[in-house]
């Protein structure tokens, strides 16, 4: 199936991709005034079922940024988890797949602001495979582009415009022969990638930027989290120097999209042994979560056809 003939939800109502138009002076175009999600569906061959990732976990980040933006989602977390499985059915996606939810202010006018302008909220998915392809791991620089600062832009909510910060940190990387960059804060401190969370292993304990540090709260971030704990790993959350990157036994990024990648290097130092043996543990279980095979995390996946764990 194309994008174009693929089934759509908008407007209170399932719609073909191609039937929805979306005007030229749309706020949200002109000015970025939107805020989205990105939710992954893992094909599980062996079970004929597709898992829905943490669909409680988005909704309710959605609807944080939403109310950041002076939005209001028109669904309950609930309503919005049902019509997310329904729209899968009606595309009938036997594969991995990505979720596009997002709220935009849909008024066709001139005049910058938040408050009373009209919003939609609209989901579209595609087949989605791999986000990065490196066997050996990412090759990452640091980014000239310094993440964007809370006081200016909020952090912590996934709003469409703030992603131009992203995207010139890894149009920079791309374009100097990197495969992602690592944006530091305002004040020097290690923040996180592109589109990504970022954990730095060394001496036993697994570190990642503390929430205070203009990172999104991930969703994955969390998991990992929760995953390393269960390994008996010991996590801290805490500011992170950029040269401790250098020293590092292993850093790995985390994400949706990227799911769990190591990183091979970082400003051309290579990191650790390159054997990513922790990376590779936590990849092993969270690879377990999100296929259905953890009892312990059958909470988290919603089954879309109705088969259910093995
Ligand atoms: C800037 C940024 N940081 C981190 C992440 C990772 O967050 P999550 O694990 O919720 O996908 C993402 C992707 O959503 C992102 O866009």
């Amino acid at each position: 199936m194309s994008l174009q003939s693929s089934i759509v939800y908008t407007n209170g109502a399932f719609a073909p991709y191609e039937s929805v138009k979306v005007g030229l002076l749309t706020h949200a175009l002109q000015y970025g005034t939107g805020c989205f999600e990105g939710v992954r569906g893992y094909w599980n061959e062996s079970q004929a079922e597709l898992y829905l990732l943490d669909l409680k976990e988005h909704y309710d980040r959605l609807a944080a940024s939403a109310r950041i933006l002076f939005m209001h989602l028109p669904h309950t977390t609930d309503e919005l988890i049902e019509i997310t499985t329904e729209l899968v059915r009606r595309n009938a996606f036997r594969t991995n797949i990505y979720l596009r939810p997002f709220m935009f202010k849909c008024a066709e006018e001139i005049g910058v602001r938040l408050h009373d302008v009209p919003d939609q909220f609209a989901l579209v998915a595609v087949p989605f495979g791999r986000y990065v392809n490196a066997e050996h791991g990412l090759r990452v620089c640091t980014s000239a582009w310094r993440r964007i600062d809370d006081a200016t832009t909020p952090a912590r909510a996934k709003v469409t415009g703030a992603y131009i910060n992203s995207a010139l940190a890894k149009s920079e990387a791309l374009l100097s022969g990197f495969d992602e960059a690592i944006m530091l804060s305002a004040d020097g401190h290690v923040s996180e990638g592109s589109a990504e969370n970022i954990f730095v292993y060394r001496r036993g304990v697994l570190y990642t930027p503390d929430c205070s540090q203009n990172i999104l709260e991930g969703v994955t971030r969390r998991t990992v989290i929760e995953i390393a704990q269960s390994l008996d790993i010991p996590v801290v959350e805490r500011a992170i120097d950029r040269t401790e990157l250098f020293i590092a036994d292993e850093i790995f990024f985390t994400g949706t999209a990227i799911g769990i990648e190591p990183v091979a290097s970082v400003d051309h130092r290579q990191i650790g042994n390159g054997a990513f043996s922790v990376t590779r543990k936590i990849l092993a279980e969270y690879q377990n979560c999100v296929l259905g095979r953890n009892a312990s995390f059958a909470h988290r996946i919603t089954p879309v056809y109705g088969k259910g764990n093995e």
